[in-house]
């Protein structure tokens, strides 16, 4: 095991100092297993991807079934691909009524490049516009409109003609103007520590972007799929955007995202140029079953609607916590927020020595990620909530 952690260091490319290091062998819903026997519960769902528990067995039987059919044929978009097709119609019963088209691709960071690329071509404008504190990939278009300095310098230059507005500000939006392509926004932001955005700003946005043409681009990469109790966010508020991007818990564990808008907005990809975007292997079929067979297990067992319960009883066994700023919570995106750097980071790693694997966020270091699978149990709940509790108290006790 030694020898293969150091081969882990050595060889598999790293970008963070500190890496968990846990080896896992195995994986079933919320937990993980170790080769020596150690079981973790995954409280963070491989960054919000494992909605439906890891290894979910509607999942991986229809990746076999998939797999055993057919794989990859032809770069995207030229054969007649059932798993696609299914895919699509499915997630788009879930979309705003005038979204009603998909292109697929790879990752969360593709769809939003594709994303921008659209809407840059759709409206013939350059400027796009995101907010602080937003994550949104980590390819040069994606880097360009993250709302981080610190993370982008060294990489300049990137696009042009992008700014970074302050998030839930009605103020700020003044920025938006007849020059913008389009605005880009998490309706709940992931990285910047799960703040939701107010409905009322987010109606001020959707109204200054109807005025001045702009699109309105909401990234659902982490909020999609269940985890707001919504399938997506824009529910949540009942304003549409015009395009979503998707990916993360999209393909129940397989690499898979997506941007959605209407038809007529996305054809302009198709002429002058044509082939606007193009991807290999995006929309590959295993993961479009697997996806849909997710999607499936999500609505077949009602797990958007356990959501509210499962939060409330978060926030319920949680938040008498001592030393505890503040819970912030959209469904099963809870931030637990110390207001305290040091304080997290003890607790955090108190958490995993406890066989609980949380971590923090890119920009808010002051706060522990809680995102567990949907599928998590009132009982587990209350499990992870006494290791939380323990956790604390262990590391207020040592100082
Ligand atoms: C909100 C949001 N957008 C985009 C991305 C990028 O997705 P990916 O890592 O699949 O490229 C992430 C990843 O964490 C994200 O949280």
């Amino acid at each position: 095991m030694e020898i293969l952690a150091k081969r882990f260091l050595r060889h598999v490319g790293q970008t963070s100092p500190a890496p968990m290091g846990i080896t896992v062998e195995r994986a079933e819903d919320i937990y993980l297993y170790t080769p020596d026997g150690r079981r973790y519960i995954d409280l963070i769902s491989g960054v919000s991807v494992s909605n439906v528990g890891h290894s979910n067995k509607a999942v991986t039987e229809a990746v076999k079934r998939q797999a055993d059919s057919y794989m990859h044929l032809m770069v995207y978009g030229e054969m007649i691909q059932s798993p696609q097709v299914d895919f699509a119609t499915a997630i788009l019963r879930h979309t705003p009524e005038a979204i009603d088209c998909l292109y697929f691709v790879n990752s969360g960071s593709e769809a939003i490049e594709g994303a921008l690329k659209l809407a840059k071509r759709y409206t013939g404008r350059t400027e796009l516009i995101s907010f602080r504190n937003a994550y949104h990939g980590s390819t040069h278009g994606a880097l360009s409109m993250m709302g981080s300095e610190y993370y982008k310098s060294a990489f300049r230059p990137l696009l042009p003609d992008v700014r970074q507005i302050t998030f839930d500000d009605i103020a700020s939006l003044d920025a938006v103007t007849e020059r913008t392509a389009a605005v880009l926004i998490e309706p709940v932001q992931g990285e910047g520590g799960y703040f939701a955005s107010s409905p009322e700003f987010l109606s001020a946005l959707r109204n200054r972007c109807d005025r001045t043409g702009a699109m309105l681009i909401f990234d659902e990469i982490q909020s999609g799929f269940g985890r707001t109790g919504n399938i997506f966010a824009w529910e949540c508020y009942g304003i549409a955007p015009d395009i979503i991007c998707m990916a993360k818990a999209m393909g129940g564990g397989m690499p898979l995202g997506g941007f959605a808008a209407s038809y007529e907005v996305m054809k302009t990809l198709t002429f002058d140029p044509v082939l606007g975007h193009i991807t290999t292997f995006g929309g590959h079929p295993v993961c479009c079953a697997a996806g849909l067979a997710a999607l499936k297990y999500i609505e077949d067992n009602a797990l958007v609607d356990a959501v509210p319960d499962k939060e409330r009883l978060f926030r319920f066994l949680l938040s008498g916590l001592p030393h505890l700023k503040e819970i912030r919570s959209v469904g099963l995106m809870i931030a637990l927020d110390f207001g305290d750097e040091l304080l997290r980071e003890k607790v955090t790693s108190e958490c995993v020595s406890r066989g609980l694997v949380t971590e923090s966020f890119l920009f808010c270091p002051t706060a522990m990620r809680i995102a567990p699978p949907l599928t998590i149990t009132e009982s587990q709940i209350r499990e992870v909530c006494a290791i939380i509790v323990e956790a604390v108290e262990k590391v207020l006790k040592n100082g």
